[in-house]
Parts: C-alpha cells; sequence; structure tokens
C-alpha cells in the first residue's frame, strides 16, 4: 500500500488527462513516435541474471495460502522445477511495440488507428444463450446523467443502491468495522487480526471461495484491469493494442473493468465481450479500498459497475476483483451475496505477489525492464508450483499495454515448456455460461442458492435471477445519449487524488 500511495499523485495526473479531456487522447495518438519503434534492441539490456525465485508453496489446491492465512505445507511431492530459461526478454511480435529499454511513463505515444469495430444492437454474443446486444452497443458515450459521477464512490442513498442492499437480506454479512484506508499500516490491529478478518492485504489471507490461481499446473489465467481503456482497443491493421494481440495469438483473457472508464468507451467493452473474452466487476469509481467501506458503499460500487456491465453487454458477470485485492470477509459476504465471486491473483507465501508492477513503470516509478524482470521471477516461481497461477497487469495504460503484449505474454508463450494461456473462468474449467448471471444455469454456482459464505436464510444469491436488473435500463432509454461531462477539472483532480492503481 506505500508504493500505492506513492503512485497516487502520477495516477491522479494521468487519470485526469485521460478522463478530463478526452481529447487529449487522441491528440496524443496524432503524435509521431520520437524514438525508433524496433523491439531488436531489447535484447542487449536485460541479460542479467535471474533472480532467485522464491520456494512456492504448493497446496495441491487453487489457494497458494491456506485459509488460516499462514503459509501451506512445502509441497514434497519431488516434482523437479522446471526452470524458466533466464536472460533475454524475446523481441516483441508487433510492429509497432518498442524496444523494452524505450518503454517508460513519458515514451511517445502511438499513431493515430484505424475506426474500432462496432456491432449492432440485435448482435449474438459468442457465449451460448446470451441475451442478444441491447441497443445500447452502437452508443459512442452513454447518458452519464443515469449513473453516478465518475471516480467517487456512488450515492447510497439512491433508488438503485436502495433496492440493491434487499440481495444482502438473509446472508451473513460479518460485522467488521471498515479499514481507515486498506493499509495494514493504518490498522495495526485488524492488521494482527487478518487471519480472522480474511484480510488478503495483511498477510494474504484467502478463503475457499477466492478464486486465486488456476488449477492446472503450467496454465496462466490472463487478466488486464482497470480498462476499458484506449489501449485496450481493437485497431485493425494499424498499432496492435490488447485485442488485437489476443486475437492474433488465439487467446481468451479476462477484463477486470471499472464502471467509471465504461461510461466513457463502452464500445470497447462491447468488443472485448464479443471477442469472447471474460468480463469481470472491477468497481465503480476504484477509489478507495473496498474494506474502508461500508455495506451500502460496497453494495453501490459493485452494483453500478454490474449494472452498467449489463446496460451495454445484456449480461451481468458472476465474478468481481478487489482494487489492490484489497479484501476481507464482510466484503467478501456482500460480493458473494451480490452474486460475484471473488478473484484475486496468486502470491508467494513469503508475500510476494504475482504483480508485475507494470502499474509503477506507468507511474515513473520503475522501469519496464524492471517489471520484466519481475514477471521473469514470477514465472520462474509459477514452474514450481503445483498449480498454475493469475497474474495482476493492466490495460488502462499504453506502456502497462506494451510490457504486456510485447514482452510478458510473449515470454510465457516461448517458455519451455509452453505456458497454457486462458482466461480466468477458462482456466478453472467453469462453463463460459456461468461467468454471467443471465446465461448462468447452474443453480449451485457460485455456491448453492441461498447459501454463500456465512449465508443465513433466504437471500437472493446468485442463480436466482435476480441481481443486477432491476429496470434500470428503461430509465436509461428515457434520457437521450446526449453526453454533459459535469465533473469540474478541480474536483476531478481533488477526487483522484485519492485514487490509486492496481
Ligand atoms: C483457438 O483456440 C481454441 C481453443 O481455445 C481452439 O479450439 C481453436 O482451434 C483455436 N484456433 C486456432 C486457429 O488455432
Ligand atoms: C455447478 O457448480 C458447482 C460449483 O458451484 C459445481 O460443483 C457443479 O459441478 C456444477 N454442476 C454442473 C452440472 O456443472
Ligand atoms: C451452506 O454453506 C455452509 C458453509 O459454506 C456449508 O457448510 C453448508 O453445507 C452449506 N449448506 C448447503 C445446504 O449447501
Ligand atoms: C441467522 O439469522 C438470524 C436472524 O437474523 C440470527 O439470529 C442468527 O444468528 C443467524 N445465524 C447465523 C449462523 O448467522
Ligand atoms: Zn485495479
Amino acid at each position: 500500500m506505500k508504493s500505492l500511495a506513492l503512485f497516487t499523485t502520477f495516477c491522479a495526473m494521468q487519470l485526469t488527462t485521460v478522463l478530463v479531456n478526452g481529447e487529449a487522447i487522441n491528440r496524443r495518438h496524432l503524435g509521431k513516435r520520437a524514438v525508433p519503434l524496433s523491439a531488436t534492441g531489447a535484447a542487449s539490456t536485460s541479460s542479467g541474471s535471474l533472480p532467485t525465485p522464491t520456494a512456492i508453496v504448493a497446496t495441491g489446491s487453487a489457494a497458494a495460502l491456506s485459509s488460516t492465512g499462514t503459509p501451506g505445507t512445502v509441497a514434497g511431492t519431488g516434482t523437479t522445477p522446471t526452470p524458466v530459461v533466464a536472460g533475454t526478454p524475446p523481441a516483441a511480435t508487433g510492429t509497432d511495440i518498442p524496444a523494452l529499454t524505450l518503454i517508460s511513463s513519458g515514451m511517445p505515444t502511438r499513431t493515430a488507428r484505424a475506426a474500432a469495430t462496432t456491432y449492432a444492437p440485435g448482435a449474438q454474443p459468442p457465449i451460448s444463450g446470451a441475451p442478444k446486444l441491447p441497443t445500447l452497443v452502437t452508443a459512442v458515450s452513454l447518458p452519464t446523467a443515469s449513473y453516478p459521477a465518475e471516480n467517487v464512490v456512488p450515492d447510497t442513498n439512491s433508488p438503485q443502491v436502495q433496492q440493491w442492499m434487499k440481495e444482502l437480506d438473509g446472508f451473513n454479512i460479518p460485522d467488521l468495522k471498515p479499514t481507515v484506508d486498506g493499509s495494514c499500516a493504518s490498522d495495526p490491529q485488524f492488521a494482527a487480526d487478518s487471519a480472522n478478518r480474511g484480510w488478503w492485504t495483511c498477510g494474504g489471507v484467502t478463503r475457499d471461495t477466492d478464486i486465486v490461481a488456476c488449477p492446472d499446473k503450467f496454465t496462466w489465467g490472463v487478466s488486464f484491469d482497470d480498462g476499458p481503456s484506449p489501449y485496450s482497443d481493437l485497431s485493425g491493421t494499424a498499432a496492435p493494442y490488447v485485442l488485437d494481440f489476443l486475437q492474433q495469438k488465439n487467446l481468451s483473457a479476462t477484463f477486470f473493468v471499472v464502471g467509471s472508464r465504461i461510461l466513457e468507451r463502452p464500445q470497447i467493452l462491447v468488443q472485448e465481450y464479443m471477442a469472447g473474452h471474460e468480463i469481470s466487476v472491477h468497481t465503480w469509481s476504484h477509489s478507495k479500498p473496498l474494506t474502508s467501506l461500508t455495506n451500502a458503499e460496497l453494495v453501490a460500487e459493485l452494483g453500478w459497475t454490474r449494472q452498467i456491465i449489463k446496460d451495454v453487454i445484456g449480461v451481468t458477470p458472476t465474478t468481481m476483483r478487489p482494487p489492490w485485492g484489497d479484501i476481507d470477509d464482510r466484503v467478501r459476504a456482500v460480493s458473494m451475496a451480490m452474486g460475484m465471486i471473488p478473484v484475486i491473483w496468486t502470491r508467494s507465501p513469503s508475500g510476494s505477489t504475482f504483480d508485475t508492477n507494470d502499474w509503477k513503470v506507468a507511474g515513473g516509478q520503475g522501469t519496464a525492464a524492471d517489471s520484466f524482470n519481475t514477471f521473469q521471477t514470477i514465472l520462474s516461481q509459477a514452474s514450481q508450483m503445483e498449480t498454475g497461477f493469475v497474474v495482476l497487469e493492466h490495460d488502462l495504460f499504453e506502456v502497462t499495454v506494451d510490457i504486456a503484449i510485447g514482452y510478458t505474454l510473449n515470454a510465457a508463450l516461448n517458455n519451455n515448456p509452453k505456458f497454457n494461456l486462458e482466461a480466468i473462468g477458462q482456466c478453472q474449467k467453469f462453463p463460459a455460461a456461468n461467468m454471467y448471471l443471465e446465461t448462468n444455469t447452474n443453480k449451485t454456482f457460485p455456491f448453492p442458492k441461498n447459501n454463500a459464505t456465512g449465508a443465513n436464510g433466504s437471500g437472493s444469491a446468485a442463480g436466482s435471477n435476480s441481481g443486477g436488473n432491476n429496470g434500470k435500463s428503461g430509465a436509461l432509454r428515457t434520457l437521450g445519449l446526449e453526453q454533459t461531462k459535469v465533473v469540474g477539472v478541480a474536483v476531478l483532480v481533488l477526487t483522484l487524488a485519492l485514487s490509486m492503481f492496481a
């Protein structure tokens, strides 16, 4: 959390550029790169030795840590770890990916790209039984008046949030006091009690219901957080971004999307969904760690994200990822009561998480080579695990996208043995239909109806077809698509000063 706090200022600046002035993005894109785009220079600088991998505990289950928060026993199965080949990063495959040494927060941006692919209302999504695309898929922007302000925790007194609060009825939501700011340092007593609170941030405590890895060895559950962004885009013939790369490699990934970003770029969400990638909830504002929020604020953050996803692509995710991985038993229970399984990322017993630290590069606090070295350590650790793994990467900034599609994904694909790259639900072997409320037909997924972690009574769990579908879209239709950016720059800068990036 400390490093995240350091990152705050940058994030405020950067997001302000992205959000306040949509034109700024376009202008940045119009500028040609001032540096060569060849990837061949990458090899010369990162030939250092691979850091010694930390031994990974292989528990044999999907969880890297036991539910008590203490490391599990070291696997003594005699499995010979397969070393990952260290040394030079592979050359980027795209024609427009800079050399690793040239990727930095100040780098020039790509050239302008062709218009994105669009889909018509009524088009059939790739998931069997999914509702046809709603009319909003053609919206270049959504009616902002129908949604909460961007980048702040939504109002908990709205009729929508009051309605969604009823989904918690009958569930035993632990009475845990919200944390000060989601950091261990600010709440030493809670941190000391993290095993009882199920607090992941302090000690990596997980519960059986969390998804923190893929079950199969050498399988990477690939995800991108914090979009949709201009760099998630499917660009057609121009510079490749995330969707282009995944298409070229015939891969699926999970996108943990932020409601405030969807409000700005709904069509990119549509592209992700229609290309067969998994869509998952990553809060409305991404402004505060979830353990620091009240139950009503949690419902507002998750509920509005679920709602805008449903409005744009017609389905409601059954999974979510807490920003910064900040979750405890209260956040879990609220999320599960609302029909969403928490997904975090793999964490080693030593406390190091499978975080590429790509966000540090975007924040000017680390080099792309640092991030890639971190990733090589992750692959090395992963190759010694009995299970597969999940890694934190982002698609909000161009530099993080360049690191991913130019280097980390290729490193895993080119490794010997090759890592199997899948979306996170896919690697869990969940049927694709299970990923959304509207298509899921398994009444005991994600958990037996009316029975979440500590569920008690007759709550409306996933499978009951009640979540995320409450007639809100009617209100949307009555408001035109006139876009009004009501949030002033000053207000936004202030609110974004609270914003952190994970
Ligand atoms: C793409 O991947 C899917 C499995 O995810 C596979 O069934 C299909 O054959 C692959 N297509 C190509 C062209 O490799
Ligand atoms: C339904 O989901 C549960 C997990 O919640 C799983 O154990 C069960 O096998 C699934 N049933 C079917 C028929 O897929
Ligand atoms: C409800 O959940 C609890 C705790 O997860 C579990 O022990 C119990 O078997 C579940 N009951 C049913 C009916 O599934
Ligand atoms: C179930 O709910 C009742 C009434 O709200 C409460 O008294 C009881 O303690 C709850 N039981 C559990 C196990 O949470
Ligand atoms: Zn995030």
